[in-house]
């Protein structure tokens, strides 16, 4: 079942640049962490019950540094916090709306993510996380 915006993701050329703005409203990285299989560097800055998370490319043939050479810096990713991803994906499918994996793969801080394709929702890259549980890596 989805909870709430967990937050909002931002595709940036440098992290270090972009989170001026929002240290400068008060906010604070809370973390900033390497996702190697996405190719991407993330800082989690949260924002009441939700948060920004910055994305900055590490590699040249990332899905965001493509973005980024596409588009420019924007909105890259809207994400829907679940408490139960596996069921959500489910529930996906059963509507016979394209998501992106398999199955839900390992994202930042060790949370479950799904994706749905753009097409599916409105021209939006949607993403559904569930927070790792205790004991989780
Ligand atoms: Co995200």
């Amino acid at each position: 079942m989805i909870e709430r915006i967990a937050h909002i993701g931002i595709a940036v050329r440098s992290i270090d640049e972009a989170r001026r703005l929002y240290e400068s409203l008060g906010l604070t990285v809370e973390a900033i962490e390497e996702v190697p299989a996405e190719g991407v560097r993330v800082a989690l800055i949260p924002c009441g019950e939700s948060a920004i998370e910055l994305l900055e490319p590490t590699s040249e043939d990332s899905p965001v540094a493509r973005f980024l050479e596409r588009r420019g810096p924007g909105i890259h990713h809207l994400c829907l916090g679940s408490d139960d991803v596996m069921s959500d994906d489910a529930s996906l499918r059963g509507a016979g709306i394209r998501v992106l994996r398999e199955e839900p793969t390992r994202g930042a801080g060790g949370s479950r993510v799904q994706f749905v394709h753009p097409k599916s929702a409105g021209g939006v890259l949607l993403e559904l996380s569930q927070a790792a549980a205790d004991g989780d890596e």
